[in-house]
């Protein structure tokens, strides 16, 4: 499905609308302290997912607002994966934004011209995620150097309704298995995110 620009304009205007920004008073040492526990896996470039297999999803340079959305997604019941719940789900709003704030300043996306040229399907992403994965505003998350396989699940979740968030769900809802491997590939291939190191 394409979508009209109205649309994508409309979707872009309530997601930034409705997103909260990070507190200014976040408190990134009390973050590192919590982001202990987190380490193991997203510290470990090697770390997979198990059931199914993909690679557990990089942070460093990912916008901290974003982090703090997708933490509330594992508590709300929007995103669906029993660990990350239970992890996300001790945490209150001031600690994900310690948390967020606390892996801002271990390093920055890297920064980088397009690599490879985008497929067709992947025309509709860039209004947000940007031409190579480095998006313009912190209510879309950045994918460039994001892993491929961790792209494939999400994807893949926000099409059978296991992600349920309603600015992104409806852009995977006619991708084919074909497409979602070709688009994450090329975003993976981009410059971009890192995993965790302190
Ligand atoms: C046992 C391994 C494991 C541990 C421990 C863990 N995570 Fe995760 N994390 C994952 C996996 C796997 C995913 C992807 C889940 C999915 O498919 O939605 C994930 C997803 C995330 C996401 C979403 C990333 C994105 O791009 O949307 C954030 C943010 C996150 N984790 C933060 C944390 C924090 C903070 C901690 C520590 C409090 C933590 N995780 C502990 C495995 C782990
Ligand atoms: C209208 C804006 C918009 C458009 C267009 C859009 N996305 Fe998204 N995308 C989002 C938002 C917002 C999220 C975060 C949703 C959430 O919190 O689960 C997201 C999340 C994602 C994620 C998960 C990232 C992560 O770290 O977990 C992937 C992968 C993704 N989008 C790929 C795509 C692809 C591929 C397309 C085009 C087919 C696309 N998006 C089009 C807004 C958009």
């Amino acid at each position: 499905m394409l979508f009209s620009f109205t649309r994508i304009f409309a979707a872009l205007t309530a997601a930034v609308l409705f997103l909260p920004s990070l507190a200014s008073g976040a408190d990134a040492e009390h973050g590192e302290i919590l982001f202990d526990t987190c380490v193991g896996c997203h510290g470990s470039e090697g770390y997979d997912n198990v059931y199914p297999t993909y690679k557990v999803p990089r942070l460093q340079g990912q916008w901290p607002e974003y982090i703090v959305v997708a933490l509330q997604g594992y508590t709300d019941g929007s995103r669906n994966h029993p660990t990350m719940t239970a992890q996300a789900s001790s945490f209150s709003m001031e600690d994900m934004q310690d948390i967020a704030a606390y892996i801002s300043t271990v390093g920055e996306l890297a920064n980088g011209d397009v690599v490879g040229t985008a497929p067709e399907s992947a025309a509709t992403c860039v209004a947000c995620h940007g031409a190579n994965g480095q998006s313009m505003a912190f209510a879309f998350p950045h994918l460039a150097g994001q892993h491929q396989s961790y792209m494939v699940q999400a994807l893949k979740d926000y099409r059978s309704g296991a992600r349920t968030n309603p600015v992104m769900a409806p852009n995977a809802l006619n991708l084919t298995d074909a497409d979602i491997e070709a688009i994450s590939e090329f975003y993976a291939q981009q410059e971009g995110l890192q995993t965790y190191s302190d």
